[in-house]
Parts: C-alpha cells; sequence; structure tokens
C-alpha cells in the first residue's frame, strides 16, 4: 500500500498536480511509519526508514515555498562550482573546419547587442542551439567562443546538473543562472554553455517529477533574460545531438537554432589539413582524395583517421628500428586508404535523416 501510495505521489509530482502530490506522500509516510513500528528489527526497516526520510523531504519542500527556490545562501557556491567545468581549451577559430554560418551567428549574436544595445529596441536573442549528429564540432565550437570572445563563460554539462538528490537539480539551474547574472551585471557579457543539454529531460534521473521540474525551471530563468527592462548580456548556448528529446516549448526559447552538419567535401579537406598539419605526410597524399573518400564520416572520425595513420607509422618504427634513432617513415596515401577501409563512418545515414528533417522543421538563424 506503501509502494501504491507512493508511485501516485511520484506520478501526480511529475505531473505538478502537488497538491495530490502532497496528501500521497502523506499517505506514504503514514504506512511506512506504521511498517516500522510493526517490526523495527526486520531487514526492510532500513529501507522503508530511507524511503520514507525521502518522501518527507520531498513533502516539505512541496509544503513549504513549491516553486520559489532559496538559492542565497554561501553553501550553494561551493555546489555550483562542482557542476562548472574548470579546464578552458584554448580553441580558435581557425582551429575549426568550416562552420562558418555558426560562426557568424554566435559572433554577431553576441558582439553587436553588446556593443550597441540601443539598436535592439525589441531585445535580442538570448538563447542558441547547436544541434546535429555527434562529433562535427558543438562542444568545439563552444570552446572557440571561450577563447575568442571576451566573455565570462561558464560551461556545464547537463548531466552534471541534473544531481542524484532530491530538489538538488533545478536548484542547480536556479544557482548557475543566478551567478551569470551576477557576472553579466559586472559590465562583461556572461555565456553560460550547457552542453548535451537534452538530458535537462534525463530519463536517467531517479528522483521523484526531478525532470519537469527541472526542465520547468530552466524554462522560467530563459524567460526572465528575455526581460525587455533587464537589459543585461547574459546568453545561454546548449548544445545537443538528440533534438528530438527537445520539447516545443524549450525549443522556442532558443531563438536561433543552428544545424551544425557533417562536414562537406571542403570542410573535409579542410579538417585534414587541420589534423596532419603537424604529421610527416609524403608528398603523394593528397587531401583532396581523403576527402573524396570520407564522404558521410564525421570531423572526429577524420580526426581519429589522422591519429591511426600516425600511429601506423610509429608502431612500426619501434618494431623496426627498437626507438632509439631516426624517426618513423612518412605517412603514404595507401596507410589513409588502408586505415579508411577499415573504418565506417560512425553517423549512420539513417539518423542523418533524423537530423536533417529535424533541421528543416525547427532551423533558426
Ligand atoms: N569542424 C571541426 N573542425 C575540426 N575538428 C573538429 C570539427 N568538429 C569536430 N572536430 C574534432 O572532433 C572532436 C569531437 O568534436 P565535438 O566534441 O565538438 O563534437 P560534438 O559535435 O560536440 O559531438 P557530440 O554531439 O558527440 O557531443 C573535436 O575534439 C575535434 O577534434
Ligand atoms: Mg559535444
Amino acid at each position: 500500500m506503501a509502494r501504491k501510495h507512493a508511485l501516485e505521489a511520484i506520478e501526480y509530482d511529475r505531473r505538478g498536480m502537488y497538491d495530490y502530490a502532497i496528501e500521497k506522500y502523506r499517505r506514504a509516510i503514514d504506512v511506512l511509519s506504521k511498517l516500522i513500528a510493526l517490526d523495527p528489527r526486520s531487514p526492510f526497516a532500513a529501507i522503508y526508514t530511507a524511503r520514507m526520510r525521502e518522501y518527507k523531504k520531498r513533502l516539505g519542500e512541496l509544503e513549504g515555498e513549491m516553486v520559489k527556490i532559496d538559492v542565497s545562501d554561501s553553501k550553494v557556491d561551493a555546489s555550483l562550482e562542482e557542476v562548472i567545468l574548470k579546464e578552458r581549451p584554448r580553441v580558435h577559430w581557425e582551429d575549426i573546419a568550416d562552420l562558418e554560418e555558426a560562426k557568424i551567428a554566435i559572433r554577431e549574436a553576441i558582439v553587436y547587442p553588446v556593443k550597441r544595445p540601443d539598436l535592439f529596441p525589441l531585445g535580442w536573442p538570448r538563447g542558441i542551439l547547436l544541434f546535429g549528429p555527434p562529433g562535427c564540432g558543438k562542444t568545439l565550437l563552444a570552446a572557440a567562443v571561450a577563447t575568442e570572445i571576451d566573455a565570462v563563460f561558464f560551461r556545464v554539462d547537463a548531466a552534471s546538473i541534473m544531481s542524484k538528490w532530491l530538489g538538488e537539480a533545478e536548484k542547480n539551474v536556479a544557482r548557475l543562472f543566478r551567478k551569470g547574472r551576477e557576472e553579466a551585471k559586472k559590465g562583461k557579457p556572461a555565456i553560460i554553455f550547457i552542453d548535451e543539454v537534452d538530458a535537462l529531460f534525463g530519463t536517467h534521473v531517479s528522483e521523484v517529477g526531478g525532470e519537469v521540474r527541472v526542465r520547468n525551471q530552466f524554462l522560467t530563468e530563459m524567460d526572465g533574460l528575455q526581460d525587455k527592462n533587464e537589459r543585461i548580456h547574459l546568453y545561454v548556448i546548449g548544445a545537443t545531438n538528440k533534438p528530438w528529446r527537445l520539447d516545443n516549448a524549450f525549443i522556442r526559447r532558443f531563438q536561433k537554432r543552428i544545424y551544425i552538419p557533417l562536414p562537406d567535401f571542403e570542410a573535409r579537406v579542410d579538417i585534414f589539413r587541420i589534423y596532419t598539419r603537424n604529421l610527416n605526410i609524403d608528398p603523394d597524399v593528397s587531401l583532396e582524395e581523403l576527402a573524396r573518400l570520407t564522404e558521410g564520416y564525421a570531423a572526429s572520425d577524420i580526426r581519429d583517421i589522422c591519429q591511426a595513420a600516425q600511429n601506423k607509422v610509429v608502431r612500426e618504427y619501434f618494431e623496426l628500428s627498437g626507438s632509439s634513432m631516426g624517426k618513423p617513415r612518412p605517412i603514404k596515401m595507401e596507410d589513409f586508404i588502408d586505415i579508411i577501409k577499415k573504418r565506417r563512418p560512425s553517423v549512420n545515414p539513417r539518423m542523418l535523416e533524423y537530423y536533417e528533417r529535424w533541421a528543416e522543421e525547427f532551423k533558426a538563424l
């Protein structure tokens, strides 16, 4: 019976029907406490107690301020620090092949309003969504934004926001935005980059009603940014390779939605150039030919191919000469061809179709 009440409570909680949820949590707690009293030494008692504590905590939250979240204490920043990724990769625009559209869109979206807010009487977009197949530069692009745009940059992984603790996930979201606003008020623009943003809809979140509450918190925060009276420069860039997991309300908050597709021929030539830059390659290697052979491959596949080619000559060198002198031979065209033959593209054509279709429907520059 406790289980039944609890399941119902969770379901109501998830749907945002908090009055009902409160009632059901109370009943579940009531039944559990009776069970524990009946046989306190039973091996189940500990489990019941743990469950009960969880429900009580959630009940307390619901009974208290249901949506208002207190993020004003100082412990907050400590736990926020945990979700912000620290390392600052120094990636420059030139390290990224192609994606011109995205580079320009991001630059314009952030740089122009900062320079001349007076030219944007209707406000300006605060949300930018990067979507597309894996390994094509979404995360890389965000790293370049951090390097190239003079802004305070917060990089978080959505999965790390989704704390396993009750109620913490939406607090993390609130904290993040509060921190972002604070920074943005100091003068420089602030950018919050949320990687794998679809995880905010997390199916792996075990907590009760977690996904919906996190999502709602996020939507509220995004709306706050749009407030025309609050003309601060806080931007949110989200990235995802599962855009179809996002719902319409969520999508709408990202006024710019940029497709990061598989690299085309020109881009592949460029990617091969970037990743063979520091390798010793034979003059017979044609980057154009390599690009022709790798249609359908992601940028990260091409990087892996170059890495594998280098590994191949290094391995040979160690085996033949024992590494004490000289250096590996140059990488030849046939080394590359060999490796490409053994490697399928990591994105299959059917998946690609999904991306194209989603882009067709939701792309917005
Ligand atoms: N446009 C590009 N130019 C050069 N290298 C690239 C490009 N795109 C991706 N790469 C290489 O592939 C790696 C993986 O790319 P990245 O992490 O940006 O992919 P992603 O789009 O974020 O994928 P996912 O959806 O899986 O997170 C990069 O670290 C980089 O080495
Ligand atoms: Mg990524």
